[in-house]
């Protein structure tokens, strides 16, 4: 329904239009609507957009309803004066939209060189390293790489078989207590229980099942156990397992390769020494301890009093290691007459709390920024 706010959808003679100076003033009524709307809108390309539409749109925009309802229907003495009219405020539609893009081009520029201060220094994105105990791996993995052994990674789930069994610990063996491990929740009727290794050594296992003598490997990797966390404790921790297998290795062989690592990793200054101890699958088993980094191996501490960190002994335990025990040999289709080898498997995190004097395990598990920033 045409309405009286909308002359436009009614043509002239509805409007009782009839000479050329109501046409002509009908004409200006609708340029000062137009000059009106735009004044009063911010130019921009929105703005821009809804206006063009509004008195421009073929099918609905203002000019296009004066051109069907007005001039069309327009009398013949009508015409000339309507389309001339028509015509006119055709064109003071167009040049009023161009300005009002022009300064819509033109703010938007303004707006974004005020917003673009060249001067201002660029953002700085931190940039991230290496977390220590990845840093720590690479220094071990370095040592033993240029003394021939090689690098190599196995699964975190693993099966009772390759951490245990074939380790030489049986079912219900008491060894098994000290892991108390975490098992994976399996459907009924799997082929085997699966559990987060406990240590690396099973890789000792898997290596030398691929691999025929000689082997030297050195396994870095997460291990997981069902331990309260404390200062030197965490439930996921660490470890690099190490294993040389050959037709003619010794003790001395052993010994020799683990001094010269740990001298290389701690410096020349650190003394050594092996203490027996026992792993299922080593024989002879020992526990290798360095004279304590923080009392130089006094026991007293550098204020006066017992040491804290090796209590007053003056030695830390470093890791446990030995000859692999021949009973494993059995499990990989090694002639246990024919070959002989050692093994042994760090805790790394232990191991970096020692080199850089760190004292809680805990924070290389918080991913305290402050802390990590410490070891770029
Ligand atoms: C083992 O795990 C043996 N598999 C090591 C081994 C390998 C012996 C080859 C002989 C031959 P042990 O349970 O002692 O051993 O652990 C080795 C090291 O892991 C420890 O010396 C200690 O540095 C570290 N460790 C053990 N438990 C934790 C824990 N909860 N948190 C942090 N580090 C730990």
């Amino acid at each position: 329904m045409p309405t009286i706010d909308n002359p436009t959808e009614k043509t002239l003679a509805e409007l009782g239009i009839l000479d050329a100076l109501a046409i002509e003033d009908l004409f200006a009524s609708q340029a000062a609507r137009f000059d009106l709307q735009i004044s009063s809108k911010t130019p921009d390309e929105t703005n821009y957009v809804m206006m063009k539409n509004a008195w421009l749109g073929r099918k609905s925009g203002v000019l296009t309803l004066i051109a069907d309802n007005w001039l069309k229907p327009a009398s013949p003495t009508q015409k000339p004066a309507v389309g001339q009219s028509l015509n006119k405020l055709k064109r003071h539609i167009e040049e009023g939209l161009e300005h009002f893009r022009i300064a819509g081009e033109k703010t938007s520029k303004e707006s974004a060189r005020e917003s673009l201060d060249l001067s201002l220094p660029g953002v700085m994105r931190p940039i991230g390293s290496h977390h220590l105990v990845r840093q720590v791996f690479q220094e071990i993995e370095d040592i033993f790489v240029s003394i021939g052994f090689s690098v190599v990674e196995g699964p975190e789930i693993e099966t009772p078989y390759y951490n245990f069994e074939a380790l030489n610990i049986p079912e219900f063996h008491p060894v098994r207590d000290d892991m108390d491990t975490f098992y994976l929740d399996l459907p009924k009727g799997a082929p085997t229980p699966l559990l987060l290794r406990t240590h690396t050594s099973p890789m000792q296992i898997r290596t030398m099942e691929k691999q025929k003598p000689p082997v030297r490997v050195i396994v870095p990797g997460k291990v997981y156990r069902r331990d309260n966390p404390d200062a030197t404790h965490s439930f996921i921790f660490h470890q690099v397992e190490g294993l040389a297998v050959d037709s003619d290795i010794t003790f001395c062989d052993f010994t020799g390769t683990i001094e010269y690592f740990v001298k290389q990793f701690f410096g020349p200054g650190v003394k050594t020494r092996f203490r027996p101890s026992y792993f299922p699958f080593t024989e002879p088993s020992v526990e290798f301890d360095v004279s304590c980094i923080f009392c130089g191996g006094s026991g007293t501490a550098a204020g006066g009093g017992t040491c804290s960190k090796c209590k007053g002994a003056g030695w830390i335990e470093l890791f446990g290691a030995g000859m692999v025990d021949p009973a494993v040999y059995g499990f990989v289709n090694y002639d246990a007459k024919k070959v002989s080898g050692f093994a042994f498997g760090m805790g790394i995190d232990r191991l970096a709390m020692l080199k850089y004097q760190i004292d809680d395990i805990q924070v290389f598990f918080q991913n305290d920024v402050r802390f990590l920033k410490q070891f770029p």
